[in-house]
Parts: C-alpha cells; sequence; structure tokens
C-alpha cells in the first residue's frame, strides 16, 4: 500500500485533485459499485465529499479532508480494485487487486481545467512550499520548502495539532509569557511546531518545556533547539509523576502512554493550566480491573475489552477534567497512518466555574466508576478552588 498512499498523498495535497473514482469491486456482496471522491467546501470548510453508487440511489458522506487518505486507503484495500485519479494536471490510474503491487499508470489531462476552481487548495497554518526553518531541520521539507513525500502524514498531524491549537488561543493568557510543557515530547515534531507557531508566526512570548524518559531523544531536540535559535525551547529528561514546576498555561501530553497520561492531566489541574491538549495511548490500566455482569458477554473478547478499556478510560478521564471545571471535549486528531490512537482530549478552563456541571460530572464519574469497578489514576486529578 505505501506506493498507493504515496500517489494519493501527493494528488490530495497539491490542491488539484478533481475527483477519485473508485469502481471495480473486490467482492460481489459489496452494496455499493462505486464511490466517486471529490474536494468540497462546506461552510468555509476543505473537506472530501463522497458519493457512494448503490443501485438505486446515490449516498452523500463528508469526510475532513485531513482524513481523505486514510479514507481513500481503507476503500483500496477492502472494496475496490481500479482507482481513477483525476487532477488538474494529469490522470492517474492504479490498478490495485493486490494493494502492495499496484499497476499505476500516469496519462496528461485533456481537461479544460479553465472550469476548475482555484481556491480548493488547502490553507495549511505552515504551507507546503514555503520554507519552514524546524521542518527543515526535522527532514519533513527539503531547503526548498517542499515537503518531503513520505513525511506528508507528519506534516499533515502537524498542522492539525496547530489549528487545534489555533482554536484554543483565545483561552491562553493574552499578555505576557505564555508557558508551555510537553509531556512525553519524544522527537517533539509537535513541540518546535508549537515553538514556531507562537513565537515566529503569532510573535508571543513563550517558555516552552519538552520532558522526556529518554536523554538521548532529549539531547537530540536541545541539539535543533540550539541550532534554530529557538531560545524560549529547552528540553529536560525526567519522568511526568515526578515533574517538579511553578505551573504552564498549556499542557500537552501526545501519546504518553498508559498512566503517564494521568499524571500530566493531575499536573495540568493542579497548576490550573487553561489548556490541556492530551491524546492518550495504551490505556492498559483498567483492562485487568473492568468488572461488569452486565457487559461480560461482550469483554469476554479480548479485542473488544480492549477497545472498550481505552474508552472508558479516557471517558473517566473527561469526567474527571469536567468535574475540576474544565470544558471538556473529545476530537479527533488527524488519522495517523499507522495508529487508530486518535482522540484528543481537549480541555479548556473557563473564566467561571458552573457548580451544576461540576457535580454533575462528579455524580456521573463515580456511578460509572463504580459500575465498572475500577480504581483509574485519573481519580487523582484535584479539583480547583473557586
Ligand atoms: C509515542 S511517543 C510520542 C512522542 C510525541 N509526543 C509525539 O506524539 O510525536 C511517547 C513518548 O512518551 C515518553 N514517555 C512515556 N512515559 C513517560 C513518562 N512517564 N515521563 C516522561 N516521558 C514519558 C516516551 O519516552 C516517548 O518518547
Amino acid at each position: 500500500m505505501e506506493k498507493i498512499t504515496s500517489v494519493l498523498c501527493s494528488a490530495m495535497d497539491g490542491g488539484k485533485l478533481v475527483k477519485i473514482v473508485f469502481a471495480g469491486k473486490k467482492k460481489k456482496s459489496l452494496e455499493y459499485k462505486k464511490v466517486i471522491l471529490r474536494p468540497v467546501t462546506i461552510k468555509g470548510e476543505y473537506m472530501c465529499q463522497a458519493e457512494f453508487h448503490y443501485d438505486k440511489k446515490v449516498i452523500h458522506k463528508n469526510i475532513p479532508y485531513y482524513e481523505a487518505v486514510d479514507f481513500a486507503g481503507d476503500l483500496i484495500r477492502n472494496d475496490f480494485k481500479q482507482i481513477n485519479i483525476l487532477t488538474e494536471d494529469e490522470d492517474i490510474q492504479i490498478l490495485a487487486s493486490k494493494p502492495d503491487n499496484p499497476k499505476i499508470t500516469y496519462q496528461e489531462t485533456s481537461r479544460n481545467i479553465g472550469s476548475i476552481q482555484h481556491d480548493r487548495k488547502k490553507q495549511y497554518i505552515i504551507p507546503d512550499g514555503e520554507p519552514c526553518d524546524f521542518l527543515i531541520k526535522l527532514g519533513v521539507m527539503s531547503e526548498d520548502g517542499k515537503v518531503v513525500q513520505k513525511h506528508y502524514s507528519k506534516f499533515r498531524q502537524i498542522n492539525r495539532f496547530l489549528e487545534i491549537t489555533d482554536d484554543s488561543f483565545e483561552s491562553l493568557p493574552t499578555q505576557g509569557t505564555i508557558r508551555i510543557i510537553d509531556f512525553g515530547c519524544g522527537k517533539s515534531y509537535l513541540t518546535f511546531a508549537l515553538y514556531y507557531y507562537l513565537k515566529l508566526m503569532k510573535k508571543r512570548d513563550v517558555e516552552i518545556v519538552g520532558l522526556d524518559l529518554k536523554e538521548d531523544v532529549i539531547r537530540f531536540c536541545n541539539d535543533i533547539a540550539v541550532d534554530l535559535g529557538y531560545d524560549d525551547l529547552k528540553f529536560i529528561t525526567g519522568d511526568i509523576a515526578d515533574y517538579e514546576s511553578d505551573g504552564a498555561d498549556m499542557v500537552v501530553t501526545l501519546h504518553a502512554c498508559d498512566t503517564a497520561t494521568d499524571f500530566a492531566l493531575i499536573n495540568a489541574v493542579k497548576w490550573h493550566s487553561k489548556v490541556i491538549l492530551s491524546v492518550p495511548c495504551c490505556q492498559h490500566e483498567l483492562f485487568p480491573q473492568i468488572k461488569n455482569p452486565v457487559n461480560q458477554p461482550i469483554l469476554k473478547h479480548g479485542i473488544i475489552k480492549d477497545k472498550f478499556t481505552e474508552l472508558l478510560t479516557d471517558g473517566l478521564r473527561g469526567l474527571k477534567l469536567e468535574e475540576a471545571g474544565y470544558h471538556v471535549s473529545m476530537i479527533e486528531f488527524t488519522s495517523l497512518e499507522h495508529t487508530s490512537k486518535n482522540i484528543m482530549i481537549k480541555a479548556v478552563l473557563p473564566k467561571s466555574k458552573d457548580m451544576t456541571s461540576i457535580k454533575k460530572a462528579s455524580e456521573e464519574y463515580r456511578a460509572l466508576r463504580d459500575f465498572y469497578n475500577v480504581k483509574p489514576s485519573c481519580e487523582k486529578i484535584g479539583t480547583i478552588s473557586p
């Protein structure tokens, strides 16, 4: 599928996609016989619309543009073996009865491109085609600003993360220095992106810290920050659970494993952080604990219990944050090509507390926790005094 994904990425990210037609059903039992995917703008948002053609009806589904490559990939893997990609410049045909060994042909287009809208190009916060120092340093972009094809999904993820940050921007302090900590920063693509966005694009004073257990990774990130002259970005080695600080206005924790996410949330609430962006992963803690006779008939299947554990863990975390007074939303982070860990817990601290909602969340949390007989680490998330 790698070759196909690469062709899809360049067709979709170049801003010149006209449509993709999926045909040639792999299974007779498939109810729709063709799917057409087109870029559309809905209420100002750039999206893709999928048209499912059944025998006697056509059904439409709108998909966020950043998910369209994954959506197309699933159709090719599971449903269709012939794919025609029409762009403003060329027609690409993919014969994919074997997705790992596809036959791909290219032909210059004969269409009149004058009729095609030109405002379709996805407006990324960091655009493809404009040199961006940290992306060049991390190998995501070439020196001339072109995104390296194999890093397109990382490029999209970075931009998606910045869009979410942008949505939360007004909840951050409007004056002075914005203090941010990224717990479990790893190779820190997103930490560098935050710095670039807030300091260089938004011209705000920032102090950003990335924390991770891995010394070698921290050394690597500090070297890059120094090379780039990102003076207010520091990386330190340490465990989230032991981390001591005066606080942070924003706490980020992306794919920190299992209960590491809880320690990050506990710290964030202790500091009354204004914005929390957390994408949990590896939620194993509750797996051996969950006991519930009503659910037992489905939870006896390990794979279902595993997925259910993820949802219960994050649902309880969300309620605990609401109990602390946060406005919580669960949003979809960019579809990562190789992982389904894409639910983001976004929590924003409002200016005033709504005691009715807090009481309700508290009751709901306890009821849910007791129903499943669990003791989650998020229980230690504190409250915020009025
Ligand atoms: C999957 S990586 C994610 C990296 C980055 N946040 C991202 O999303 O690209 C998870 C990182 O969390 C770090 N980590 C896990 N548990 C931690 C803990 N208790 N304290 C600090 N870092 C931790 C790991 O070392 C690893 O680098």
